[in-house]
């Protein structure tokens, strides 16, 4: 069995045991063996290993989890985002424009563009990457997206429920039907998770109610877009039917955040309902932010996601998405930090990520950089020196 020491690591992030929120010790190591954290301490009483990763006294930190992406897709959709910087407002319409790009594909095209991605947030820090479907919209094509996304990460998600696809506009009573009956039994061996964009213009409430539960019916998790274009039902809904997660949450109530902080564990750790923010879609599609204080100030978990799609959000990066929370939705970088690396994996309801203590999977970042801070104090700075996932450097 080889072991490999992590050493030298000038401030180490945890989110266990140690300083502050985030569990900072300083002049740190961390032992790996088999792929998992064996030992945390101090560098000067570090057990010995077989190999030796210097970090060169710099942070080292868990491996982001990014709990909210869509990399099935074809098709570019560049020209959408031109307009919306000219005035354009964002609708969700060119979801169709991309449902037809994606029929069209062949599955290695579909592939090779989820690889990219994959390798793309990887080098940024990304360790963990939850993967929907929801541009194919008909059996074959969601079952084949979903077969595609489980090659590259465990977490996938249905999305049958994206849109209504044009071929069903006048009837969607009968896609729903479809969702649940057929799509739902072709996606289910490959997906983990079940969700639903319930919005104006998407899927209403009853829609969305009876998608989730037929999901769950499958053994399938749950998870919901909610609130993102306008106030609505689908936070309460997903607080309703114990979902992992309700992502978005751009436009709350009262009632929202009380549903919310209502899902909190007796034991002080925070709401068994998670609110993942992703601040990369309210950036591209120039819409305001959340408001993360309102949720961390009602004892709601909040995690930070990327949202990475073709449409409102083609990003795949969580350093920016940590920068934009700190500068626009007034979260402390401990906070935003803390979102991005233990927030993802409570919104996947992971425990094994997202910290790095004994027994925990040795996914870990080393940064370029003295402090986790510079992550929001150096904006657009690639400061990713070395990624770790497994214990393996990729
Ligand atoms: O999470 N809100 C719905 N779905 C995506 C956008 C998809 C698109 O515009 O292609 C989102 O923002
Ligand atoms: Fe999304």
């Amino acid at each position: 069995m080889s072991s490999l020491l992590v050493d030298n690591i000038g401030e180490l992030v945890t989110n266990g045991t140690g300083e502050g929120p985030l569990g900072i010790r300083r002049d740190a190591a961390v032992l790996v063996e088999e792929g998992r954290v064996v030992w945390v301490g101090p560098s000067a009483y570090a057990p010995a290993a077989d190999r030796r990763l210097d970090a060169g006294g710099a942070a080292v930190l868990p491996g982001f989890v990014d709990s909210h992406a869509h990399l099935v897709f074809a098709g570019d959709r560049a020209a959408e985002f031109a307009a919306r910087m000219a005035g354009e407002p964002y609708t969700g319409g060119g979801i169709r424009t991309t449902v037809g790009a994606t029929r069209a594909a062949t599955d290695d095209e579909l592939r090779a563009t989820v690889r990219r991605l994959r390798g793309e947030a990887l080098r940024q820090g990304t360790t963990t990457m939850e993967i929907k479907s929801g541009y194919g919209l008909t059996v074959a094509d969601e079952a084949r997206s979903l077969r595609i996304a489980a090659e590259s990460s465990t977490e996938t998600t249905f999305l049958g429920a994206h849109v209504v696809p044009a071929e069903y506009a006048d009837r969607p009573d009968d896609y729903v039907e479809l969702v649940c009956g057929p799509m739902l039994a072709a996606a289910a061996p490959y997906a983990k998770w079940v969700d639903v964009f319930c919005e104006r213009g998407a899927f209403d409430v009853d829609h969305a109610r009876a998608i989730l539960a037929a999901g769950q019916a499958a053994g399938l998790g749950v998870r919901i877009h909610a609130n993102q274009l306008g106030p609505g039902p689908g936070v309460q809904l997903g607080v309703e039917l114990d979902a992992a997660s309700v992502d978005h949450c751009t436009h709350l109530s009262d009632a929202d955040v009380d549903a919310l902080a209502g899902t909190a564990h007796s034991d002080g750790s925070g709401t068994r309902t998670v609110a993942t923010l992703l601040p990369g879609a309210e950036f591209s599609t120039r819409s305001p932010y959340p408001n993360a204080r309102r949720l961390l100030d009602a004892g709601v978990t909040v995690a930070l996601a990327t949202d990475c799609n073709p449409g409102s959000s083609y990003t795949s990066s969580m350093p920016f998405c940590v920068a934009l929370a700190v500068r626009e939705m007034r979260m402390t970088p401990a906070e935003a930090v803390w979102a991005a690396t233990a927030g993802g994996a409570r919104a996947l309801r992971r425990d094994d990520i997202g910290v790095l203590a004994p027994g925990a999977r040795a996914d870990l970042v080393v940064l370029d950089a003295p402090s986790y801070l510079h992550l929001a104090y150096r904006p657009g700075v690639p400061l990713i020196h070395q990624v770790m996932r497994n214990g393996v450097t990729p």
